[in-house]
């Protein structure tokens, strides 16, 4: 598995990843979701010098709250009703190794208190057990909230926030990788195409249009999976505008989108001035491109200085953009 990309942000933190990784340091890694969190966090197992150890990955937001405890620490028998047999928990499966705790926002607040006092102490109590145990564990979280505003929310405790940390890794949206979009869809559909024995040549100009013109809000995993049922569908190698299905209940196809813009919002009503009709067209594009401007002013054919231009006019007519 490897993070492909052709963003030199993105690739400088690759090269941070690499580097903080020969160490023993905790490291945070934060983004959207389907950034590539834990793509990174394993590349960082695999460049460490444990990489001959386990990797074990545990989600927080998806186990409920006592049976985190009994999988993060382990229990001794007859600890609680249905211990009939001791159990280790990830800490000590993950022994000279790398434990990535992944959704760490989620995690219960007293949790977080016993999750602390493993870092501090490396050494974890087994639930019932007597004496603890000692484990050298490298820790990686993710989250794809702010962590820092989970704590100001009093949702996350603030000593655990620094000691998690002490390295930060924060992966950029996709929306925000330059070239990355048309880049990585062209890699996926190559991918795919020789998993699936389709040829590909690439794409149509409406279809990556499309694809540019899209805020991914679900960024990689969303691509890939848009791009492997594009490969599917695509005819004598070309994926055209028919095969992007951009599947998501609040929202349109953009191509349904640009319809609808044309036909319904651009006709005239009486009392219409030119500008309005263009003001409700710009801030409705902009809205839909979730307030990015350099996607607005791709999808409405503008450049950013003029899009720029006109949204000032209208922060000067007192509205907020
Ligand atoms: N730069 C990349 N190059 C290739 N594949 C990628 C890249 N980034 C992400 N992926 C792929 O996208 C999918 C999502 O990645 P990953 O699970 O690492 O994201 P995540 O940030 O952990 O998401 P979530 O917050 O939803 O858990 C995976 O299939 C992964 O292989
Ligand atoms: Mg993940």
């Amino acid at each position: 598995m490897e993070i492909k990309t052709t963003d030199h942000r993105l690739m400088e933190l690759i090269q941070l990843a690499k580097t903080v990784a020969q160490s023993k340091a905790t490291i945070l890694i934060q983004g959207e979701s389907g950034t590539g969190k834990e793509l990174m966090a394993k590349l960082i197992h695999e460049s460490s010098t444990r990489n001959a150890k386990p990797f074990i990955a545990i989600n927080c937001a998806a186990i409920p709250e006592n049976l985190l405890e009994s999988e993060l620490f382990g229990y001794e028998k007859g600890a609680f009703t249905g211990a009939m047999n001791a159990k280790a928990g990830k800490f000590e499966l993950a022994h000279g190794g790398t434990l990535l705790l992944d959704e760490i926002s989620e995690m219960d607040i007293r949790l977080q208190a016993k999750l602390l006092r493993v870092i501090q102490e490396g050494e974890v109590d087994r639930i019932g057990g007597r004496k603890p145990i000692a484990v050298d564990v490298r820790i990686i979280a993710t989250t794809n909230q702010k962590l820092a505003d989970v704590v100001k929310a009093d949702q996350f405790r603030e000593d655990l926030y620094f000691r998690l940390n002490v390295v930060n890794l924060t992966i950029p949206a996709l929306r925000d990788r330059g070239g990355d979009v048309e880049a990585l869809a062209k890699q996926f559909g190559k991918d795919f195409a020789d998993k699936n024995g389709k040829v590909f040549q690439g794409f149509s100009e409406s279809a990556i249009r499309i694809i540019q013109g899209y805020s991914w809000p679900g960024n990689v995993r969303e691509l890939e999976n848009v791009i492997e049922r594009a490969v599917i569908t695509s005819q004598a190698g070309i994926i055209s505008d028919r095969d992007i299905v951009i599947d998501r209940p609040s929202f349109h196809n953009l191509s349904d989108k640009m319809e609808m813009l044309s036909s319904s919002q651009a006709g005239w009503n009486p009392g219409q001035t030119l500008d309005k009709i263009e003001k409700s067209v710009i801030l409705d594009a902009l809205k839909y491109h979730n307030g990015n401007r350099t996607h607005t002013a791709k999808a409405l054919g503008i450049s950013i200085r003029t899009l720029r231009n006109k949204l000032a006019d209208y922060r000067r007519d007192g509205l907020k953009v």
